[in-house]
């Protein structure tokens, strides 16, 4: 018996070891490359995914505590083949370098929209503490949050 899961609204079932962390099994059964093992230590949130709605690093949970959950990853967010409010703005402000860090942002990010639409940039800041840039692009990626904020 495999391990039933809902990704994007999709039914999945999984052959992978219960114990296999959410990430590898996002990758390497179900080809959503979206998240990124890098730490591996719940440290840098380059495996961001929402799961039941929060933003939770995928390499941190056993792929059994995930069934029965509503997982969402970054490939999941763009509605009908168009990119989300804060997807939009990251692209309209030029954000992305190396991207490595942007599939996580992406979903800290669409998180703080929906939930802290009034969110300030003390709100974003606070809420990219557990997503880590290595290319340092903080100070446009803030800007893109708020643009994204201020648009209707
Ligand atoms: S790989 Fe999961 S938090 Fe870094
Ligand atoms: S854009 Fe390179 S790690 Fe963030």
């Amino acid at each position: 018996m495999g391990l039933s899961m809902t990704i994007n609204g999709d039914h999945l079932t999984s052959t992978a070891d219960p114990v296999t962390p959410l990430v590898d099994v996002l990758r390497e059964d179900f080809h959503l490359t979206g998240a990124k093992p890098v730490c591996r230590e719940g440290f840098c949130g380059a495996c961001m995914v929402l799961i039941d709605g929060n933003p939770t690093p995928s390499c941190l949970i056993p792929a059994a505590l995930a069934q029965g959950c509503d997982i969402r990853t970054v490939e999941g967010l763009a509605a009908n083949g168009r990119l989300n409010p804060i997807q939009a703005a990251l692209e309209a402000c030029d954000a992305v370098q190396c991207g490595m860090c942007f599939p996580g942002m992406v979903v800290s990010l669409t998180h703080l929209l929906t939930t802290r639409p009034e969110a300030t940039r003390d709100d974003i800041r606070a809420a990219l503490t557990g997503n880590i840039c290595r290319c340092t692009g903080y100070e446009r990626i803030i800007e893109a949050a708020l643009l994204a904020l201020a648009t209707p």
